[in-house]
């Protein structure tokens, strides 16, 4: 039994599934849509999904415009030039296509063009007054799950560090999760956004409001991903290793939202701030270290983890089992194509400290954590991450 009381927020209607993006156009319609902005990059038009949500759009009768300027992990001055097009244009939905990135500045811009004032202002929690227009969210990557979360990041590229806005605003009206769009994900984003799904499973598994349900999630998101996303990466037109990610990557993203995360992603803020790491690079090198740490706040649930990544732990103790987890996602991380460590990224000793300083200030996810964090930790954690 489990004395919390269970909560969860999610969009109004979650589609998931092979082929789930051609129901945009009818699902635009019954919003009531007559003309559209669809918020995307660069890559995700070369890649021919662009092209493809315009025509699912117009073949309803619904006018569309594009914006595919957004940037790789957006920060402030980006999402104003979405915001000034979105409030010029009258639009009645926002589609948000791509990673991450592209899904958070559609979903900033909905806000905005309801709300008064700077973006800045509304860093933070439940600061947003007014619901913006309707978005529907629609991710070509497998790791935000930012198609399912009430949270937007951005760079502040004058302090040097991530931010986010936190409101029930955000929510997407209507998520749609395809697997066939990331078909066209290179190895390389395929295994970083990949390890940030893994780290929203593992961290909200782990995070002090976990509840039962949240749980649920996460365990299967953990289940999905260790078991294909070295296959993901390995052979990208696989298409039930891109089923089971993208599944993967929502469920972790339903149980981020209502569960948190914690160090982790408190601790690759600053790497993403002053050092433009993309998100998922970030958090998947530190992951395994953070959860050396962590361990030991919560040996059953570190356990249980091993086993959901599928490693053999019956004749081990739990306090070896639990280490066993972080040693799976360290071998997972080996496997993929991605900076194995901070010196690759050249990213210098000499500035761990006013990186675990900064970290140690995002205490909205540190409260999360199941072991409390000092500044020396978060030091140590970076040293074994050099
Ligand atoms: N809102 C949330 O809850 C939440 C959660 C985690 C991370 N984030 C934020 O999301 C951002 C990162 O998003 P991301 O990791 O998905 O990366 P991204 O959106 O920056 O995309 C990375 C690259 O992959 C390319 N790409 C995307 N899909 C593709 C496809 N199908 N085929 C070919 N290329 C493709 C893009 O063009 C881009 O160059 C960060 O800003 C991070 O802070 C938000
Ligand atoms: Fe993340």
């Amino acid at each position: 039994m489990d004395n919390k009381i269970i909560s969860l927020r999610s969009p109004h209607l979650i589609l998931a599934g092979i082929g789930a993006s051609e129901r945009l156009g009818q699902e635009a319609k019954g919003i009531g849509a007559r003309k559209a902005l669809v918020v995307t990059d660069k890559g995700v038009i070369n890649s021919g999904i662009g092209k493809r949500i315009k025509d699912l759009l117009e073949k309803e009768g619904i006018g569309v415009e594009i914006f595919d300027e957004v940037i790789s992990d957006p920060d402030i001055k980006n999402v104003e030039t979405c915001i000034e097009m979105g409030k010029k244009g009258k639009y009645d939905l926002l589609v948000g296509v791509g990673g991450g990135s592209p899904m958070d500045i559609a979903a900033i811009t909905s806000v905005m063009v309801a709300n008064p004032g700077s973006v800045r202002e509304y860093f933070g929690i439940n600061l947003v007054k007014n619901p913006g227009i309707p978005t529907i969210l629609i991710p070509t990557t497998a790791g935000t799950g930012a198609e399912v979360t009430q949270n937007a990041v951005l760079t502040d590229t004058e302090e040097k560090m991530k931010k986010a806005i936190i409101s029930p605003h955000l929510l997407a009206r209507v998520a749609i999760i395809d697997p066939l769009l990331t078909l066209s994900m290179p190895p390389s984003v395929t295994s970083f956004t990949g390890m940030d799904a893994l780290t929203h499973a593992v961290e909200s598994y782990t995070s002090n409001n976990a509840t039962v349900l949240t749980d649920l999630f996460a365990k299967e998101a953990m289940i999905l991903i260790g078991r294909s996303l070295r296959t993901a990466v390995a052979q990208g037109n696989q298409l039930e290793a891109r089923y089971d990610m993208s599944l993967g990557s929502l469920y972790a993203g339903i149980s981020l939202a209502n569960a948190g995360v914690a160090a982790v992603h408190a601790l690759a803020y600053p790497l993403g701030g002053l050092f433009n790491i993309p998100h998922g690079i970030a958090n998947g090198l530190l992951l395994p270290y953070v959860m050396e740490f962590n361990v030991l706040g919560n040996l059953p649930k570190f356990a249980q983890i091993a086993q959901f990544l599928g490693e053999k732990v019956d004749q081990m103790t739990l306090l070896d089992q639990a280490y066993c987890a972080a040693k799976a996602v360290k071998a997972i991380y080996r496997d993929l194509k991605i900076p194995q460590s901070l010196t690759e990224l050249n990213i210098p000793e000499n500035v761990i400290p006013t990186m675990a300083q900064a970290a140690i200030n995002v205490t909205r996810l540190l409260a999360n954590n199941p072991r409390t964090m000092t500044l020396p930790d978060a030091g140590q954690i970076y040293k074994k991450a050099l």
